[in-house]
């Protein structure tokens, strides 16, 4: 069901339709209805149960409550121990743990396969990812949609996310203290979906993930490797957009990343994640 709502929203959002207002109930508050219709329905029950009394309700409360506070003030390790992509989702969506929540539409989460092969890590949302909710929608997107493609990756088998859920103002470059408070989201996903490969587009995302400070030329030649993951580093779409020199080199680190996930697939089993 949330899933389902997400996706309207989502859709809304690109139609350029107005935000729902929902007088006198907080965000929080229309997200504990939506888990509690969720759990509904994978009950059995009937839509309409969300309105059941406020003690049934407030039982569940404990979870919910702690999910909250997670979005306030949780540490990383808090963050980096959550169970499962959707209890991560929620709390992302409500991450006022870094400014970056005053000025944002929409948190950018990620999308594609929870059992991805292959998770592509960007560096921020830009305005129409904002404005979509949704990752690498913009110019940037269309061609990195391209680029996995010629690979042999649909957008929809791999997980696309950034090292930033929340775009920076004007698109400015992330900062330290933004990437050390919204990072425990992209590792914990990372171990949530366990992929074969990951491949880090940009400088921000490859620094962010191997930790050193070396150039995109430079990382893009060797093989490293995050958590155990087998990581690829190549150019940012956006920065093919600037420099069609780097077309070339890009579509070579792809080919090379498709041998990757073909390769691991021969030695390790499909993932089970749900
Ligand atoms: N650039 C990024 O790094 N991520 C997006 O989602 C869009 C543009």
């Amino acid at each position: 069901m949330s899933e389902l709502l997400r996706r309207y929203l989502q859709t809304r959002r690109s139609l350029e339709e107005p935000p729902i207002e929902l007088p006198g109930r907080t965000r929080a508050e229309v997200v504990r209805a939506i888990r509690r219709l969720d759990r509904a329905v994978e009950r059995g029950g009937r839509a309409d149960d969300v309105t059941r009394s406020d003690e049934e309700a407030g039982a569940e409360g404990g979870e919910v409550t702690d999910l909250e506070r997670l979005s306030r003030e949780g540490t990383a390790q808090e963050i980096e121990a959550l169970p499962d992509l959707d209890s991560l989702r929620e709390v992302a969506e409500s991450c006022v743990r870094c400014p970056l929540h005053e000025e944002r539409s929409s948190v950018v989460f990620g999308e594609g396969s929870r059992t991805a092969r292959l998770v592509c890590v960007g560096e921020a949302p830009g305005a129409e990812e904002d404005r979509t909710g949704r990752p690498f929608v913009g110019r940037a997107g269309k061609l990195l949609d391209r680029l996995l493609l010629s690979a042999g990756f649909r957008r929809e088998e791999v997980f696309i996310c950034n090292v930033l859920k929340c775009r920076p103002p004007g698109n400015r470059d992330p900062e330290p203290g933004e990437i050390d408070r919204c990072s425990p989201y992209l590792l914990r996903q990372i171990e949530l979906i366990d992929p074969a490969v990951i491949l880090a587009f940009g400088s921000f995302a490859s620094r962010t993930l191997l930790d050193v400070r070396d150039s995109i030329r430079s990382m893009r030649q060797q093989e490293h490797e995050f958590r155990g993951y087998p990581l690829a580093v190549t150019y940012h779409p956006a920065a093919l957009l600037r420099n069609p020199n780097w077309t070339r080199p890009t579509w070579e680190d792809l080919q090379k990343v498709r041998r990757m996930v073909d390769d691991a697939r021969d030695r390790k089993p499909e993932s089970t994640n749900g």
